[in-house]
């Protein structure tokens, strides 16, 4: 059951598909103040979890922190950090009963969940304006399919979306791009896909192609795609400023681009230099921006990764000019009074700052509206401008598309990757935490940049984290410019990453299958195991351990040195360890605690019982992937239900799109 309650005047975040009409009164649970601002405030039993807020740090139970949803560019995701670059304001409370709260906020809120008070949740807003959904189920898992059903159903990527990316942000030379598919073809490591970061670009400015790398480009990506690779370029959401540049020309002409409170183009340095934002919560100008992606699909591109769309800042002209004043104060001051700390401070300040988000405004539906109040929409608006005008581009097949970025409600136009994590350990764990959530917000095709992007990574990091991406639909090695190059070629013994990439492809069949399934029924492919064993309060403190779709459980490995690591069992599961030498072995462990030995170069993953899944054999693409004959492993007897399609059609369904597999 969901009902809605309006405060004052909301913002239209567009986040919600189904129509519900208003309930009045007050909502059945907590207690609402909107005198300063919004409050929502609800005592939590000792038992209640709380699920939810999809991209967010810490745990899969959100208890025992303060979450601050602001969209945020942040590059260093440390334990204490409260915002990431994504704001998805729904969670489940889940205790005796199950309630589902979204707040349809547009800009910075606040859950505070057990952090002030340990037993009091607290979500607060600085304005009273937003709509509040409340969905009681009979468990946390229905709340979350009913949640699901009312934002509308996810995005799609292309079948070869599923394969394996490399990037690194640095990639610049046609050299770079051919040694990438070249060393991976020479060593058998199976590769679908390489992301073109900013150097692609002429001067980082959008929908250019350095010319002088890439004369021809449309043939160079033609060359890639009889390799079986298709090129991912970035786009960024700022449009640099030069004269002769026709994506600024024209923004500019046709007043496009995100305004001062004067009505002059709002300014801010990304990394083209100077830049204007379009004004991306007008239809119009989503429409405009839109249509420029069609000069990389006219040259063969079929993907996309949406970028800096929080949006980020490095500064704005009027934050530099603030920056340059109190230093001349410091240096002018001959009394000592005034500490370097002022300089140091106001230079700290310059990025991403809340005083820049107040320079600009937006224009919808004919209102200016200043970007701070609304601004947790623009990387979903960014990428809806980019899903709408694919979607007319190419109506007849399906574009990746992902962005930094999001907001709920962009679930239906793109899927996300988790930003600028670090070749941490931890962030092994977080990756893994962060899956079921993102899902529970709608965002299926996800994904972390697996071996870490900030600092330098070790091969057995990037080992451990892979055997973890061969379940997350989006699985890219990326990293930053500047730290230990981290493609596999540049260890020791590359046939080990080979050997897990294949385990990947080998599993397609049923990711795939998984996948579809969760997006086409409102489901989930990354589930807690609290979803399925609610009665097991083992079960539900579990956090390390994830189900993959109906048949599958993992446990990665993401301790360094560990030769494996203890696992919970609910139930009797077939543990299975893809082997390098290609062999499976398969063991029936009975319900409890165990510690499996996993090696570096193994790929573990565990079958429920009564259960099996369908393997193909080892391949190179996606596109040369065969599902007949496909193998089954698991429990005899067993059927699997799979989906397949040409991995491509846009209007796809459950029905006529599957076959029941038996186990023999
Ligand atoms: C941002 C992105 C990162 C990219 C870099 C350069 O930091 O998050 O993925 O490599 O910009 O474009």
């Amino acid at each position: 059951m969901v009902q809605l309650y309006v405060f004052g005047h909301p913002f239209e975040t567009d986040a919600v598909v189904q129509s519900v009409s208003e309930t009045a009164g007050n909502p059945p649970i907590g207690t609402i103040a909107t005198t300063h601002g919004f409050s929502f405030t609800h005592t939590l039993e000792a038992q209640d979890v709380v699920y939810g807020l999809g991209e967010a740090n810490r745990g899969i139970n959100k208890r025992g922190f303060r979450y601050v949803n602001h969209c945020s560019d942040t590059p260093s995701h440390t334990e204490d950090l409260s915002s990431l670059y994504a704001a998805h304001n729904f969670i489940v409370l889940s205790g005796t009963n199950h309630i589902g709260l979204f707040f349809d906020y547009p800009t910075t809120i606040t859950f505070d969940i057990g952090y002030t008070q340990q037993d009091t949740l607290s979500v607060t807003c600085d304005s009273a304006n937003l709509k509040l959904y409340v969905i009681q189920g009979a468990s946390a898992y229905d709340v979350v399919k009913e949640f699901r059903s009312l934002i509308g159903p996810s995005y799609i990527p292309p079948k070869f979306a599923f394969g394996f990316g490399q990037s690194r942000w640095g990639y610049k030379t046609r050299k770079d791009f051919e040694r990438v598919v070249q060393e991976h073809r020479k060593h058998h490591i199976p590769l679908d896909m390489v992301y073109m970061d900013i150097d692609y670009m002429e001067d980082y400015k959008d929908f250019t192609v350095n010319s002088e790398e890439f004369p021809d480009f449309p043939a160079f990506v033609q060359e890639m795609r009889e390799q079986g690779v298709h090129l991912v370029p970035i786009i960024d959401a700022g449009v640099k400023i030069e004269k002769g540049y026709p994506v600024y020309e024209e923004g500019v002409q046709k007043g496009y681009f995100c305004k001062r409170e004067d009505g002059s183009d709002f300014e801010a340095a990304v990394w083209p230099g100077l830049t204007h934002f379009p004004d991306v919560l007008n239809p119009e100008v989503r429409q405009w921006f839109g249509n420029w992606y069609r000069v990389l699909v006219d040259a063969g591109i079929d993907g996309f990764w949406n970028d800096m769309n929080e949006p980020a800042i490095f500064y704005s002209p009027e934050g530099l000019a603030q920056v340059k004043t109190s230093m001349e104060r410091y240096l002018a001051d001959s009394t000592g009074a005034l500490s370097h700390h002022s300089v140091l401070d106001a230079l700290n300040r310059l990025s991403n700052s809340s005083e820049d988000y107040q320079r600009f405004y937006h224009k919808v539906q004919g209102e200016w509206v200043r970007h701070d109040r609304v601004h947790n929409l623009f990387g979903y608006n960014m990428t809806r401008a980019a899903g709408e005008a694919l979607a007319q581009l190419a109506p007849d097949r399906r574009i990746l598309l992902f962005s930094r970025s999001s907001y709920i409600g962009m679930h239906r136009y793109g899927g996300v990757w988790t930003g600028d994590n670090m070749s941490w350990w931890s962030h092994i764990l977080l990756n893994i935490k962060m899956m079921p959530s993102l899902n529970m917000c709608g965002f299926l095709y996800c994904g972390a940049d697996l071996g870490g992007f900030g600092c330098n990574t070790t091969r057995d990091l990037l080992l451990r984290w892979l055997a973890f991406g061969v379940f997350t639909p989006l699985m890219r090695n990326h990293s930053a410019l500047g730290t230990r190059e981290q493609e596999f070629y540049q260890f020791e013994n590359p046939q080990d990453f080979r050997h897990i990439i294949s385990v990947r492809y080998r599993l397609i069949p049923y990711l795939y299958s998984e996948f579809m399934k969760a997006a086409l029924g409102n489901d989930l492919y990354f589930k807690p195991l609290s979803f399925l064993y609610p009665n097991d309060p083992l079960a539900c403190e579990v956090e390390d351990q994830l189900m993959i779709g109906n048949e599958v459980m993992v446990a990665p490995v993401y301790q360094q040195n560990a030769t494996g690591r203890y696992v919970y069992l609910p139930e009797e599961m077939l543990f299975v360890k893809f082997c390098p030498d290609g062999t499976l072995t398969q063991t029936v462990l009975p319900a409890g605690v165990h510690h499996v030995s996993v090696a570096l170069n193994e790929v573990p993953l565990f079958i429920r019982q009564g259960h099996t899944i369908p393997l193909a054999q080892p391949c190179e693409t996606v596109a040369d992937l065969s599902t007949q004959p496909l193998e089954c492993i698991g429990y005899s007897g067993a059927t699997y239900t799979l989906y397949d399609d040409d991995g491509m059609c846009r209007s796809c369904t459950l029905e006529g799109h599957t076959t029941i597999l038996i186990k023999e």
